[in-house]
């Protein structure tokens, strides 16, 4: 069975050429279509153009028609930042904040992730991927059509792969597309507050051999931080997920520049996380690096943290993209069309610059450049298609509005 949507006033990112990311000058570049339609079959994308050269149809038993009613189509959201297997929310942390506290001295208190490891200790896995998967369908209303989910609100063996296998079945179950983060360098836990090297050792030696004989992770990942992970700590931990073949993705200067980024991108990171915080050294590791800095706007205006110098990145050519750190901690929205509109108001990104770091930078930080970002035949037929809107700016413009009005993952019709 074919699918053909017409009547799309705009048709937003096509792109046949392939492309792995868009990054520097090459950002302020969008492909669109006016007055365009899409056809998909088995899942992909298998024609799009205007609607003035469609070859019509040749056989309507096979052929299901869908107005687009001039809504704009844009390639589902790529989200390669979150943490959205958790178990409880954390507004209680939020309102001490409010009182006066800071992040860091919650965490200090024992709370923060600590909290959560507490929480994903006490629930069960049904319970926790019924929590998950209705957070997942929720972003599927927002757009989101590919995602990466970590784990690291475990810290101990049986509570990480409860995570994974968490995200193990939410991969097998939804058509979002998902990659899986093993983030068991995510905090100490309390037991061993005074023993790191032993909980690294437990990370090395018991968690990462359980976790490849389930094959449960894509990625490895270590938040290399002052009071967490050092970039000793954090080169051994990237080590050791190679050898069991997890390519790395940290979080890495969130509060402060301690090195980890260059360590990152010299052990061959995918991509490199947060950094609101970069100094020239930190610039200059991406240098010949096919890396890409993934920047979290919302967990900056949610903490009040500085915003990452996206412009910065622009200007010395290095590719990023835009996630949402989706947690209960620092970013407790997954939605992408808010994180569009921060890339825009707070990183003065245009909206070329925002729709490129949210899809084709999104996928390649994934991994799935081949398969989404872009508006292309052969790829996954993973998009949206809004409400009658002015123009592609507007989407981002009107913040806080959802002008979502059709949803299609993997060639089928979610909304
Ligand atoms: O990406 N910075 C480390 N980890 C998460 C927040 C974790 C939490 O507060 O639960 C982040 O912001
Ligand atoms: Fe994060």
């Amino acid at each position: 069975m074919k699918t053909v949507i017409k009547n799309i006033s705009k048709l937003v990112q096509n792109d046949d050429n392939m492309i792995k990311f868009r990054a520097g000058n090459d950002m302020n570049h969008l492909n669109t279509i006016s007055n365009a339609f899409i056809e998909i079959e088995d899942g992909l994308i298998t024609d799009y153009g205007d609607m003035d050269d469609w070859k019509g149809i040749d056989d309507w038993n096979q052929t299901k028609i869908i107005d687009a009613e001039e809504g704009i189509l844009f390639p589902s959201y790529c989200d390669s930042h979150t943490h959205l297997v958790y178990a409880e929310s954390r507004e209680n942390e939020f309102n001490d904040r409010l009182n006066g506290l800071s992040y860091q001295e919650i965490a200090e208190k024992g709370g923060g992730i600590l909290n959560s490891a507490l929480k994903i200790a006490e629930i069960n896995e049904d319970l926790l991927y019924e929590k998950s998967l209705e957070r997942l369908n929720n972003l599927i209303l927002q757009g989101t059509g590919a995602i990466e989910i970590k784990s690291g609100y475990g810290l101990n063996l049986e509570s990480e792969l409860k995570i994974l296998r968490v995200i193990k079945k939410l991969k097998e179950n939804s058509p979002v597309s998902i990659k899986s983060t093993f983030l068991g360098a995510h905090a100490l836990p309390i037991d061993y507050r005074e023993k790191k090297s032993e909980y690294i050792d437990l990370i090395i030696n018991k968690m990462l051999p359980a976790i490849k004989s389930e094959n449960l992770a894509d990625y490895i990942d270590v938040f290399c931080e002052k009071g967490y992970f050092n970039v000793e700590d954090t080169i051994k931990i990237l080590e050791a997920g190679q050898k069991i073949g997890l390519k790395g993705k940290t979080h890495v200067n969130q509060f402060n520049s301690i090195g980890g980024v260059k360590a990152s991108i010299e052990n061959k990171c995918i991509s490199v996380d947060h950094l609101e915080i970069m100094n020239e050294e930190d610039f200059l590791a991406f240098k010949d690096s096919s890396c890409i800095a993934t920047l979290l706007p919302s967990c900056s205006f949610f903490l009040g943290i500085p915003y990452s110098p996206a412009k910065e990145f622009i200007k010395r050519n290095i590719p990023f993209n835009l996630a949402s750190d989706y947690n209960p901690g620092s970013s407790p929205s997954g939605n992408m069309n808010f994180v569009s509109s921060l890339g825009s108001i707070k990183l003065k990104l245009n909206a070329e610059q925002v729709i490129n770091a949210t899809t084709i930078n999104g996928a390649y930080a994934m991994e799935y450049e081949n398969e989404l970002g872009t508006i292309s035949v052969g790829k996954k037929a993973n998009f949206f298609i809004t409400k009658p809107i002015p123009s592609y700016q507007y989407l981002h413009y009107s913040f806080g509005e959802n002008l979502i009005d059709k949803i299609f993952l993997e060639g089928k019709q979610i909304k």
